[in-house]
């Protein structure tokens, strides 16, 4: 569905990715993982033509995106099937409601019934109580929904979500992750939350400190895959303080050992 050969970006004189290949076939939902600042949204945006590559390229359809998005047959078809949600959904949002705000990329490609398919997304991932409001009104967690389900109203075939659960409660974040599985859609999804990465993705992508891909195969395990994990920075160490009789007795009552805070 899509890939990147070579694929190099550069913010001045700041490596952002260096130098990655893969390809992902059309079904797949993958999950990207790494550490701050290595490179994961730089990633999304070029996969969806909002970077452009230093060197390389992102291949979509048998034709290099950039070059691609020059002409108006391919540029109209890429922006209808690949979808990215901003890691800050803000930067999506720009119309008076909610409504318009998801019944514009309908109305931009000239599909009928905009308003109608508008409302039916909202109420899927329940935004029916919102939807008269204006976007900047709304909370973090539901301008994110507003991001996705405006995306989702023009039936993209390759979706691209920089970290989607970033501003939800757990239990949205669960829902979230049940309601990516049933998509349809082939899935890039950024995320740091390693339960989401083993529950979403079969496959699992790793960007390390120094922006090359260090693991793409199945979902990472805390015990199997720790080397990788604490490479990445997705393993931290903090002191603990545990009761006495909690099951740590053989323990020092204050302790530091290795931890992902949402991995069970
Ligand atoms: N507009 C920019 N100008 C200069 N440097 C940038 C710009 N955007 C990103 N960078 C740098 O490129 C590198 C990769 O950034 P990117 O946003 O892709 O990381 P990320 O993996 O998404 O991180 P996070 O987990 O914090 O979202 C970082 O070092 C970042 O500082
Ligand atoms: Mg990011």
């Amino acid at each position: 569905m899509i890939a990147t050969e070579g694929l190099r970006h550069v913010f001045g004189d700041q490596v952002s990715l260096a130098g990655i290949d893969l390809r992902v076939e059309a079904g797949q939902k993958v999950v990207l993982l790494g550490s701050n600042g290595c490179g994961k949204s730089t990633l999304l945006k070029l996969m969806a033509g909002v970077l452009a590559p230093t060197r390389g390229r992102v291949v979509y359809d048998d034709r290099a995106v950039h070059e691609g998005l020059r002409d108006r047959e391919y540029r109209r078809r890429f922006r209808r099937d690949v979808g990215l949600l901003f890691q800050q959904a803000d930067a999506m949002l720009f119309n008076a409601t909610v409504l318009d705000e998801i019944a514009f990329g309908p109305r931009q490609h000239g599909l009928p019934d905009a308003a109608d398919r508008a409302r039916a997304w909202a109420a899927r991932v329940g935004l029916e109580a919102v939807l008269m409001r204006a976007p900047w009104t709304l909370s973090a967690g539901q301008k994110q929904l507003v991001g996705l389900a405006s995306l989702l109203v023009l039936d993209p075939k390759l979706l691209l979500l920089d970290e989607p659960t970033a501003a939800l409660d757990p239990r949205s974040s669960g829902w979230l992750v049940d309601f990516l599985q049933d998509l349809p859609q082939t899935l890039i999804v950024a995320t740091h939350n390693l339960s989401l990465a083993a529950e979403l993705g079969r496959r699992c992508l790793v960007l390390g400190e120094d922006h090359t891909l260090i693991h793409d195969g199945e979902a990472l395990s805390p015990q199997r895959d720790r080397d990788i994990l604490l490479r990445a920075n997705l393993l931290h160490s903090h002191r603990h303080r545990h009761a006495p009789g909690d099951g740590h007795d053989d323990d020092p009552l204050e302790h530091t050992h290795y931890h992902a805070h949402d991995w069970d």
